[in-house]
């Protein structure tokens, strides 16, 4: 596992962490290559079936990055993607992958810093944690079927 670079896929919402992640671009702050960031209109338009596909499809954690509490342009979006989030985290704990591989975080626009910081964090975090096991074990099925 020394050589593991692991998948990240960031769910960011346009007016906060996407912006945030421009500004860290401008300010020339450096988070890993491993994010790869998904644009979306309002964390709330994530759902749970859009992690899953992630993880399925070879992500080794996702994060969803919003507006700070109270500031979401659609009012609740930010609080019900939380709460998206614990039970994916919850199921992910049932199944044996791991609810740790998934994340929230809040920030502004202006938080250029905050989002380098936390795509590093994250990327250590399960650059620690290791691969996805539903990948060996998708591996393992394509080679058993042939
Ligand atoms: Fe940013 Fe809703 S508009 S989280």
């Amino acid at each position: 596992m020394e050589n593991f670079e692991p998948v990240i896929v960031a769910y960011c919402c346009h007016y906060c962490a996407y912006t945030a992640a421009d500004m860290a671009g401008s300010m020339r702050l450096r988070y890993p290559a491993n994010v790869k960031i998904i644009r979306v209109p309002c964390t709330g338009k994530v759902d749970a079936i859009h992690i899953m596909k992630a993880l399925e499809k070879g992500a080794d954690g996702v994060y969803v990055a919003g507006c700070l509490e109270g500031d979401c342009h659609f009012k609740n979006g930010n609080t019900r993607a939380a709460r998206r989030l614990a039970y994916v985290k919850k199921l992910l704990d049932d199944i044996g992958i791991g609810g740790e591989r998934v994340e929230m975080f809040l920030m502004s626009a202006g938080m250029g810093e905050r989002f380098a910081q936390t795509a590093s964090d994250f990327t250590e975090k399960i650059r620690t944690l290791g691969p996805n096991p539903v990948k060996a074990a998708l591996g393992e099925a394509k080679r058993a079927v042939g």
